[in-house]
């Protein structure tokens, strides 16, 4: 992704990786189990609730070596550290090296490098990681895909991989070899594990520690009433799709005293929906009423919006609408937007200006750079969302919460329709609801007292904690690729 609201440099991520290493709670991770059935492969995924991301274990290699890797839909690439990279053999203090699995080629009996020195990503964040393409066998829990085109990081900034699930355009060898390769979700179809080249992911709650991914088909189960798909928006219209961009519609805020449509000067709000950023970026203006609604304020210390923990357990939420006023919406309670600042301990306080006393959470929605925005974890979590790469489209309904049971339905065949949808009528690819603003009439619903006028928020963190907080949250943007194609 392009749109980078915190620039945090190279060194700074390194930090904040260790950090979220530190804080990683191996008990609270569920192993990962998957299992392939009817066409489909299932996924289960496990959430770091704190630092943010998705992890899913798999098999890199014969015999397979265990490496944990990170879910993003931000980013087309799978890429394992390797485990002579600096950053998992230099361990130190401040360095706890690669805990989440690493990769040596040498003991690989089916290892072929095919690229050297030709993979290079570099995420929004500034992170970074280079090395070479190779082919190996890539196991998820029991099912082998045979010569997988993946990437080796000989220099990193990030202890951990991904498996990047998006359109081969975004692959990061586009910029070396200005050529693409079939990534996973391709390969899967060419080996016949799925019937098309599309997935559904299943976040699901902020408190709950797994959710899943499925290639290849959708979970009757996993979401409440309808499914209605919506066309993927590509660059300047073209037949070239690189994200799975949306028109976003209209963002309103409800609460028990009344409901907003939020506000933007920009002509259309172009959307990404990507799992591997934590947090929603919205416009500048947009972000702000935002923040003003629940009594977020800035916090040029964190380069965040913050805003009381107490928030988290008001009777709001702000609803998504797309891709016009037919379109589906995701209604997204406040307790998912508002997020620990990091785990264990008690939360910092606030040490001044109107909610001085209290606790500091995150808020899940934050002010972005431009164009496309970002709908990250805190949005998806509220989602059941069916990605079709082949039909280049999105289809979308409220999550079910912590759904224990299942009804997987495959696509049927290749480039199939995607099951149980429905497309939304009058679909705009551009343009947004004409905003009727008139004050913030839901805000008093979101909490007490005026704070409009917030103030800003000069020295709240103080002492020992500021450290810790500053390192979580340069974590939570890991995790997209950048790219320079212009939008609409
Ligand atoms: C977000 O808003 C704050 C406060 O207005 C501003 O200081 C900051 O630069 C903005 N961040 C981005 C990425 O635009
Ligand atoms: C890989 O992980 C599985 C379960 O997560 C475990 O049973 C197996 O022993 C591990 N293998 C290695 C080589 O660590
Ligand atoms: C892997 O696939 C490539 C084509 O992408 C092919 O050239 C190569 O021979 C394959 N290797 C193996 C071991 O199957
Ligand atoms: C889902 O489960 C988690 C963990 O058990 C719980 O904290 C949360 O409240 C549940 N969410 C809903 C919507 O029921
Ligand atoms: C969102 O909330 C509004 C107001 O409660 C409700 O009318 C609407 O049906 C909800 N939408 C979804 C998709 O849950
Ligand atoms: C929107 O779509 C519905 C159903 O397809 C149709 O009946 C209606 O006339 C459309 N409205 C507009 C404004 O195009």
């Amino acid at each position: 992704m392009r749109a980078s609201p915190l620039a945090v440099a190279g060194v700074a991520l390194a930090s904040a990786a260790q950090a979220q290493v530190v804080q990683f709670d191996i008990e609270k991770r569920h192993a990962p189990r998957l299992s392939r059935r009817d066409g489909t492969i299932d996924g289960t995924l496990s959430n770091q609730r704190v630092q943010g991301g998705y992890f899913i274990n798999v098999q890199v290699g014969s015999p397979g070596q265990n490496i944990t890797l990170q879910l993003d839909t931000g980013s087309s690439d799978v890429w394992v550290p390797s485990s002579t990279a600096a950053i998992c053999t230099q361990v130190s203090e401040r360095n706890p090296g690669c805990q989440f699995g690493s990769f040596n080629p040498d003991d690989s009996d089916t290892f072929d490098e095919v690229g050297q020195g030709l993979f290079d990503i570099t995420y929004v964040d500034g992170s970074s990681s280079k090395g070479d393409y190779f082919q190996d066998n890539f196991q998820i829990n029991g099912v082998t895909v045979k010569n997988l085109t993946m990437g080796l990081g000989l220099s990193s900034s990030i202890p951990n991989g991904l498996i990047g699930v998006g359109y081969m355009n975004d692959e990061a060898s586009v910029s070396t070899t200005r050529s693409t390769y079939p990534n996973l979700p391709i390969v899967l179809q060419q080996q016949k594990l799925i019937n098309s080249v599309a997935f559904s992911l299943w976040l699901n709650d902020l408190d709950a520690s797994t959710g899943s991914i499925l290639f290849g088909g959708i979970d009757t189960e996993k979401y409440h009433g309808d499914l209605t798909s919506i066309d993927i928006i590509s660059p300047n219209g073209g037949k070239t799709f690189t994200e799975f961009a949306v028109n976003l519609y209209s963002v309103q805020a409800t609460s028990p005293s009344g409901t907003d449509t939020l506000s933007t000067s920009e002509d259309t709000l172009i959307a990404v929906l990507d799992s591997g950023t934590t947090l929603t970026y919205l416009p500048q203006d947009m972000a702000e009423e935002a923040w003003n609604e629940v009594g977020a304020e800035y916090s040029n210390e964190l380069g965040l919006a913050v805003v009381p923990c107490s928030v988290g357990n008001t009777n709001g939420f702000f609803s998504f609408t797309f891709a016009g006023t037919d379109g589906p919406t995701i209604n997204v309670t406040l307790s998912e937007l508002v997020l620990d600042l990091f785990s264990g301990g008690p939360a910092p306080r606030f040490s001044s200006g109107p909610n001085k006393g209290q606790s500091i959470c995150e808020f899940g929605i934050q002010n972005g750079t431009g164009s496309p925005f970002l709908l990250g974890d805190t949005f998806l979590r509220s989602a059941f969302v069916v990605y079709d790469l082949v039909n280049n489209q999105i289809a979308i309904a409220p999550t079910n919460f912590n759904s224990t049971r299942t009804n997987v339905v495959a696509f049927a065949s290749s480039g199939a329709p995607i099951p149980s949808a429905t497309a939304a009528p009058n679909q705009s690819r551009t343009g947004h609801s004409s905003s009727t603003h008139s004050g913030l009439s839901a805000a008093s619903g979101f909490h007490d007292g005026d704070d409009e006028n917030a103030g800003s928020l000069t020295s709240v963190f103080s002492g020992p904690g500021m450290a810790v907080v500053g390192m979580t949250i340069c974590y939570t943007l890991l995790g997209s690729a950048i790219f320079g194609i212009g939008w609409l």
